[in-house]
């Protein structure tokens, strides 16, 4: 089928695709890798190789990638795709991080500009995501993704991320979640005191005193493994998410990321960053607190709902400092 350049190309970046196929979906090309979905799968293939995931599972993964501008460091769609952020430019790869495909050289990887990679991305999401499939929301709470292209559901597939200046619910900062404003307490945070706290500042000080009821804004949470960033101090940066089912990325981390489990449970499974090869299971109950090594991959499984508080660090130089040795990949020695 013949590849054009489509019309998705709203900020100057060409989106190369084809008409709709017989299932009414694109088939888009990134430099030399093509992704094509029918009614179950995914198949993406590079000079190299071919790969193949179900469809729900790629576009979750491929929803974050996009909503979070690649996030920090690596985000493997599986144990075969995914992107490196560089912060200006991303890696697409395939096998790249997969023992086998490296020692058969089947892997391959091309860099992108963050704005040509995220185009293509953007429009593949919009596409091939059908009317009722949120790609953020819990399986149990959303429509299926499979099937035939039915519709559409831009809103969702281009939600934006809450991301605060300082605090959630200054003034001029991003917003409390209330039922009026589209945010009804979650099925499973139903026990979730909503009570506001009571702030009683000193004369003068009305405008520098804040507080918000933490647990009762994440109660309200309509999506999940989505992070947002709830309150910010310089590169401090807490961002809290509701999880549950599986989060639909492997992350491989570029620094050191720490852990506070908030309500219900969270398992973890951790492997080597660059090989896969299993680190270790790690089992959140509420209140532990763990930090995740920069050299790690992981992914999460939530059996419930759970509300877990993840704490990044934002400071440009961290990639660097960790990957030539000046800072350890572990935070603290004991
Ligand atoms: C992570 O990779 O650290 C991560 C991503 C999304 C979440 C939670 C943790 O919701
Ligand atoms: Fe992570």
């Amino acid at each position: 089928m013949a590849l054009k350049t489509g019309a998705a190309d709203t900020k100057g970046v060409g989106v190369i695709w084809t008409e709709p196929d017989e299932n009414g979906y694109r088939i888009f090309r990134l430099g030399e890798f093509e992704f094509r979905r029918d009614e179950y799968f995914v198949y993406i293939t590079w000079p190299t190789g071919s790969h193949l995931m179900s469809v729900d599972a790629f576009l979750r993964a491929l929803q974050r990638d996009v909503a979070w501008e690649f996030f920090y460091g690596i985000v493997n769609f599986d144990g075969v795709i995914g992107t490196v952020n560089h912060y200006g430019n991303v890696d697409l790869f395939a096998g790249r991080y997969n023992d086998a495909y490296r020692k058969a050289e089947l892997d391959h990887v091309e860099n992108f500009d963050t704005a040509a990679i995220k185009a293509t991305f953007e429009s593949m999401l919009d596409d091939w995501t059908n009317q009722g499939f949120d790609p953020f929301a819990s399986p149990d709470e959303t429509g299926q993704a499979f099937g035939v292209k039915r519709g559409s559901n831009t809103t969702a597939v281009t939600r934006q991320r809450v991301t605060a200046t300082r605090m959630v619910g200054l003034p001029g900062d991003t917003p409390l979640r209330t039922d009026d404003n589209g945010f009804p307490v979650n099925r499973h945070f139903l026990d979730v005191d909503q009570d506001e706290p009571e702030v009683i500042a000193e004369p003068g000080f009305e405008d520098e005193v804040h507080a918000y009821n933490f647990f009762a804004y994440l109660s309200r949470s309509d999506v999940t493994w989505n992070p947002s960033v709830a309150a910010v101090c310089k590169d401090s940066l807490f961002c809290p998410t509701t999880e549950e089912y599986i989060l639909p990325i492997v992350h491989g981390n570029d620094r050191v990321e720490w852990f506070l489990q908030l309500s219900d449970e969270i398992r973890w499974e951790v492997e080597d960053r660059d090989t896969g090869v299993k680190r270790s299971n790690v089992i959140m109950k509420p209140g532990d607190m763990c930090a995740m090594p920069a050299d790690i991959r992981h992914q999460g499984y939530a059996p419930k709902r759970s509300m877990l508080l993840v704490w990044e660090n934002g400071a440009e130089d961290l990639p660097e400092l960790i990957s030539s040795g000046k800072l350890s990949s572990y935070p603290v020695e004991f």
